[in-house]
């Protein structure tokens, strides 16, 4: 397998610091995102600072189309993939107007899962790999506050266990990554409870041993595997009622 590393949305708090663990590790890495400039400014530091190749790669999720032609345009496809790419949005405005909607649910599940067929396929061909896609405990039960990310979330860590069925023999490892709250852009504006909240590198340590271990799926910080244990033995009666 070759060292290199492919991370999708590596303009993310959480990317950032995982692109570092790996390059720290002599890893190569190719940065994709939307933003080439950002990219190219992360890219030079890793450089500078690890002595690795990292190489970016524009790529806008919600253009479907132009995935297999980002993708082959690699002189190389890496051998592990992470996807960090992802979309809070405005959920008070989706419910009221579906260009909002749309871009959660396209940005949360169909681009993401359009660009991971690509490479799980391409995976399957060589026989190994190993791919890791953030999703969320919001995918877990819908809440009022934030179902559309939510289902969109759902459908994704639906697709990943699928995914990992399909590909478990076939050498291929798929690990579901499903972090609780973590402090980043995409949560500057919450006020978030401190004990349950994840740092980015806490995030990405738990990427990296999920990939090194062939771990399945992953609860960043352990307790919200309980906390969301809980939240779905709720009776739907007493759920509904509920204001989350
Ligand atoms: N923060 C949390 O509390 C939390 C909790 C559970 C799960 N998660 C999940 O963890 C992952 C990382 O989130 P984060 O907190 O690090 O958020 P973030 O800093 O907002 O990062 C989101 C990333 O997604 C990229 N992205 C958005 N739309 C895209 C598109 N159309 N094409 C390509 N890239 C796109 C963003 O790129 P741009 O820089 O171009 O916008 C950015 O790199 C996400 O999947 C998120 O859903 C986060």
């Amino acid at each position: 397998m070759n060292k290199n590393v492919l991370l999708i949305g590596a303009t993310s708090d959480v990317a950032k610091a995982c692109a570092y663990i790996y390059a720290e590790k002599q890893y190569n890495l190719v940065l994709a995102g939307r933003k080439p400039k950002e990219l190219k400014v992360l890219a030079d530091d890793i450089k500078i600072r690890h002595n690795v190749s990292c190489d970016y790669l524009e790529v806008d999720l919600l253009d479907s189309n132009a995935h297999a032609e980002a993708i082959n345009s690699l002189s190389e496809i890496p051998s592990i993939t992470l996807c960090f790419a992802g979309y809070l949005g405005d959920h008070d405005l989706a419910i009221k107007d579906w260009t909002e909607a749309e871009r959660i649910i396209q940005t949360n599940y169909t681009g993401v899962v359009s660009f991971v067929n690509l490479i799980a396929n391409h995976y399957e061909e060589q026989g190994k790999g190993s791919i890791a896609v953030l999703s969320s405990v919001a995918g877990e039960r819908g809440r009022q506050s934030n179902y559309l990310y939510g289902s969109a979330k759902a459908g994704l860590t639906a697709y990943l266990s699928g995914l990992r069925n399909r590909l478990a023999s076939k050498g291929v490892h798929v690990a579901s990554i499903i972090p609780g709250f973590i402090d980043t852009r995409m949560t500057e504006e919450l006020d978030l409870p401190k004990p349950l909240t994840a740092s980015p590198q806490q995030v990405a340590k738990a990427v990296f041993s999920a990939v090194k271990n062939k771990k399945n799926v992953v609860y960043v910080l352990w307790m919200w595997r309980y906390i969301m244990l809980i939240i779905k033995a709720v009776p739907e009666p007493l759920f509904k009622k509920l204001k989350l």
